[in-house]
């Protein structure tokens, strides 16, 4: 076994997040720029997806995909365990690699994934790529700055491939980094969801944004309501200039602007929350976003509002368009006692979850499909789950639950 070749596009998600990835990836290259058919992706374990690359759909993927975690490039994979072979495989490999950049001078960084069955610190890892990195560039005439803070490349290695096939990838993050950070946030609530986890539960409810309202009744800082204005158009998360795409020749040619993918979707969105300090902070993680003002006045509303008396004639009256659309979506993430304690503890948290699950039989022919980390909130809530997944929000594992109500 020695160095290989790779030549794919790798999308790395949270756990689970698999199906879900690849059907937001077939949706945007469809309505994308480019005449290109999506093949099946390869999956590795229940995270990762492996698409042959194609510069075009990773320009899709690095721009819009908003439930990966990671976008990147794969380029050479090696059965290396050990720095210095791993040293003696790469150098010649990328020495004559022309997918890498050209010029005459490169800043670079490198970031470590999965690295456990590595027999040396990811650290020491990192250490040995940069220098095959800096001495295969210098091979092809250019000199380079290794820059954490101001890279014109990242590389990305990691330990990756199949229980019985593991390999040491070596790649370029075409994705602009950890793709939760969208850049627009400009306050967290207590237990703000990440982002692409946010994205993954509009999906998993299989929202339709022409015809069904979208309710966050629990919204904190908006985050699920922000992602959701962002599907349901196909709005970008990254621009090409933020990315490394521009130092690539592969990418050459390919546009510079990304306008909506799926222009013309108005969505009705209603962000709501029992607690008054929170509208402040939703009002402006929407104005960071770019949706507040006359265009949105009819879309996104929030208000103040305890879901446990919440009924559809509140959400007419916040959002008069909502009505005669077809019964909505509930999307949220419920408090759940690990990060918010409820000041009445473990009883009150679950009396919460019994009411809400009482104020939502208001809502017939609705869907409800929320995260939580409570493995008691289905029972409590008292609502059957027609679709139970594991997930995890950081270091926090729990569940994406659908009721049909
Ligand atoms: C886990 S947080 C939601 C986080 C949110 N998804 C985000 O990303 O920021 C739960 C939210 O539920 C709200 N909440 C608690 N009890 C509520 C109630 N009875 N009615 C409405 N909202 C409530 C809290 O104020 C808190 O903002």
């Amino acid at each position: 076994m020695t160095i290989q070749r790779c030549d794919e596009l790798r999308l790395t998600g949270s756990g689970g997040a698999n199906r879900v990835m690849e059907a937001e990836l077939k949706r945007l290259v469809m309505r994308s720029p480019f005449d290109v058919r999506l093949g099946k992706p390869t999956r590795e374990g229940e995270e990762t997806l492996l698409y042959p690359f194609d510069p075009r759909v990773a320009w899709v993927a690095a721009c819009h995909h908003r439930t990966a975690s990671r976008v990147s490039w794969d380029l050479w994979s090696s059965p290396a365990v050990r720095l210095e072979p791993l040293f003696a495989d790469l150098v010649p490999a990328l020495s004559s690699d022309d997918r890498l950049p050209g010029g005459t001078s490169l800043r670079f960084s490198v970031e470590v994934g999965s690295s456990s069955d590595f027999e040396s610190s990811p650290l020491q890892l990192r250490g040995v790529v940069k220098n095959a990195l800096v001495d295969a560039l210098a091979s092809r005439g250019i000199a380079s700055d290794v820059d954490a803070d101001a890279p014109d490349v990242v590389f990305v290695v990691r330990r990756a491939g199949t229980p019985e096939a593991r390999r040491t990838v070596v790649g370029i993050d075409v994705g602009g980094g950890a793709r939760h950070k969208r850049g627009a946030r400009v306050a967290a609530g207590l237990a703000p969801l990440r982002e692409t986890l946010a994205a993954q539960l509009i999906m998993l409810s299989r929202w339709d944004a022409r015809t069904e309202p979208l309710v966050d009744p629990m919204a904190g800082s908006a985050t699920i309501p922000i992602e959701a204005a962002g599907l349901a158009v196909g709005a970008a998360i990254r621009r090409p200039a933020e990315l490394s795409l521009h130092h690539l020749a592969a990418f050459t040619g390919l546009p510079q602007e990304t306008p909506d993918l799926f222009p013309g979707t108005v969505a009705r969105i209603v962000a709501l929350d029992a607690d008054a300090t929170m509208i402040p902070t939703m009002v402006g993680n929407l104005r960071a976003a770019g949706l507040t003002g006359a265009a949105y006045e009819e879309a996104i509303v929030v208000g103040q509002q305890d879901v446990r008396t919440l009924t559809p004639d509140h959400i007419e009256r916040l959002l008069p368009a909502t009505r005669g659309m077809q019964p909505g979506v509930f999307c949220f993430n419920p408090p759940y006692g690990v990060r918010i304690g409820g000041e009445g503890g473990e009883a009150e948290l679950l009396d919460l979850y019994a009411d809400m699950g009482d104020a939502l039989r208001n809502f017939p022919g609705w869907r409800a499909a929320c995260f939580v980390a409570h493995p008691d909130f289905a029972y409590a809530f008292g609502h059957h789950a027609t679709l139970t997944k594991p997930g995890s929000n950081a270091n926090l594992r729990g569940h994406f639950l659908v009721f049909q109500l």
